[in-house]
């Protein structure tokens, strides 16, 4: 890879392998409306109007540490939060803009500093969103007809990254987003924005002021890892650290409490298994209500994975991937600490589970959370059979069962006969 030595070294990286999964906060301006954080552009609300919504944002129920708590709560190990974005609002005292809550909304708060002392007060790392372009600009539609404002635009961009990095202590994680211009897609593919950011300066100025800090895709550069966006889709080169970012309901800004759309626990868990089995991150999106506060049913579904990753979270944290196969039972698999984890939708209804064919011994076998001994036995083919389940899922919704092997866990090799197996005669596991 080009960049790869402005890459953070592997130590730096360590925290962000080992965590699996955070906590995205959209918050602005665009919470007054209900009506998502792309308000100011799809209602093509002209600016001095935009400007007066400063003045109503007034966040009663505003306090991070609770942010935080319930990002702790919920398993999490760090978070991001919408520094300033694409409507320009800056969420902090910046000194390059008029347009900042500091200077223009009742409270008179830095934002950003609340966040960051509430996530180290939790032991959570501190990621802050930053949106490269600004709306506020005529420049970033018109960046061919109008260069002076574009490049307004690109300065107040790297000041105001070098103010997020300098002024708020240790940062961990640096998010950058809407990297393109006039919304086109081609001028991020083309490579023609990483040019008009000065995107190799930009990383050079963030690396310098921040040292281990770590620094997402979103640049124009590769840089440190990437972001799948709405799904979890693992990129092709297999070593490269990634994070899927999804919202838990209809969008990333505030719409409606409660939000029709609020995935359920077993879809967000499955969401999060799902990355954690090809070694990446799920940072989850809450939207904040204009009050400052995330919406209680989403606080409930955050609380409630928090407790399944109480008991199951050896699945996930500091996971690798284990290339076992699925079964319609049994979703996917991990490893951690020389033991395996196998994600299962349900307990067996036979009472009896069947592994995949094992050319490894099975050592032992657990249910996560659960007091009841199972009992593991060889059958023929080399299948893993597991018996003796409890009545019921230690902690909803799923299930996960921690398996050790005496071996490498490998499946028998079935390519030279794939009917083998057809008679029972697979060679038996060493
Ligand atoms: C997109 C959207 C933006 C959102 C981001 C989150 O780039 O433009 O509104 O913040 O995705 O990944």
């Amino acid at each position: 890879m080009q960049y790869n030595d402005t890459m953070t070294d592997a130590t730096d990286r360590k925290w962000f392998h080992e965590a699996r999964f955070g906590m995205f906060l959209h918050w602005g301006l665009y919470a007054l409306s209900g009506r998502g954080e792309w308000d100011m552009y799809q209602s093509r609300t002209p600016l001095r109007e935009y400007d007066g919504l400063a003045a109503q944002f007034n966040p009663e129920k505003f306090d991070a540490r609770e942010w935080a708590r319930i990002a702790a709560g919920a398993g999490m190990r760090y978070m991001v939060f919408t520094a300033r974005h694409h409507d320009g609002f800056c969420l902090y005292d910046s000194q390059v803009s008029d347009f900042t809550s500091v200077k223009c909304s009742p409270q008179r708060r830095d934002y950003v500093a609340e966040y960051v002392t509430a996530c180290r007060e939790q032991g959570l790392k501190v990621g802050l969103y930053y949106s490269l372009m600004d709306w506020r600009f005529p420049g970033y539609f018109n960046y061919t007809s109008d260069p002076e404002s574009a490049a307004a635009m690109r300065r107040q961009c790297h000041e105001q990254v070098r103010e997020l990095l300098t002024h708020y202590g240790k940062i961990d994680l640096l998010w950058y987003d809407g990297l393109w211009l006039n919304h086109d897609a081609e001028t991020d593919r083309s490579g023609y924005c990483a040019t008009f950011w000065r995107a190799q300066e930009l990383e050079a100025m963030a690396r310098a002021l921040q040292p281990g800090l770590l620094i997402n895709n979103r640049s124009g550069v590769p840089a440190d890892f990437s972001t799948p966006e709405g799904r979890v889709l693992p990129p092709e080169e297999k070593d490269r650290a990634w994070e899927a970012c999804m919202t838990m309901g209809a969008a990333w800004g505030y719409v409606a409490d409660p939000d029709p759309m609020l995935l359920t626990v077993p879809q967000l868990v499955k969401n999060l298994f799902d990355c954690a089995k090809d070694a990446g991150n799920y940072l989850l999106n809450g939207a904040v209500k204009p009050d400052g506060s995330i919406a209680g049913d989403a606080q409930r579904a955050l609380r409630a994975i928090g407790a399944w990753l109480k008991v199951n979270g050896k699945a996930i944290y500091d996971s690798e991937r284990l290339p076992l196969p699925r079964t319609d039972l049994i979703a996917g698999w991990t490893q951690a600490g020389g033991r395996c984890y196998g994600l299962l939708f349900a307990l067996p209804a036979c009472g009896e589970l069947v592994l995949p064919l094992m050319a490894a011994k099975p050592k032992s076998v657990r249910l996560l959370g659960s007091g009841t001994k199972l009992k593991i036995s060889h059958a023929s083919n080399g299948r893993v059979v597991v018996s003796g389940f409890p009545k019921r899922v230690p902690v909803k919704p799923f299930p996960v069962l921690e398996l050790e092997f005496g071996g490498e866990p490998r499946i028998i090799d079935e390519s030279t006969n794939r009917a083998a197996w057809l008679d029972g005669t697979l060679p038996a596991p060493a």
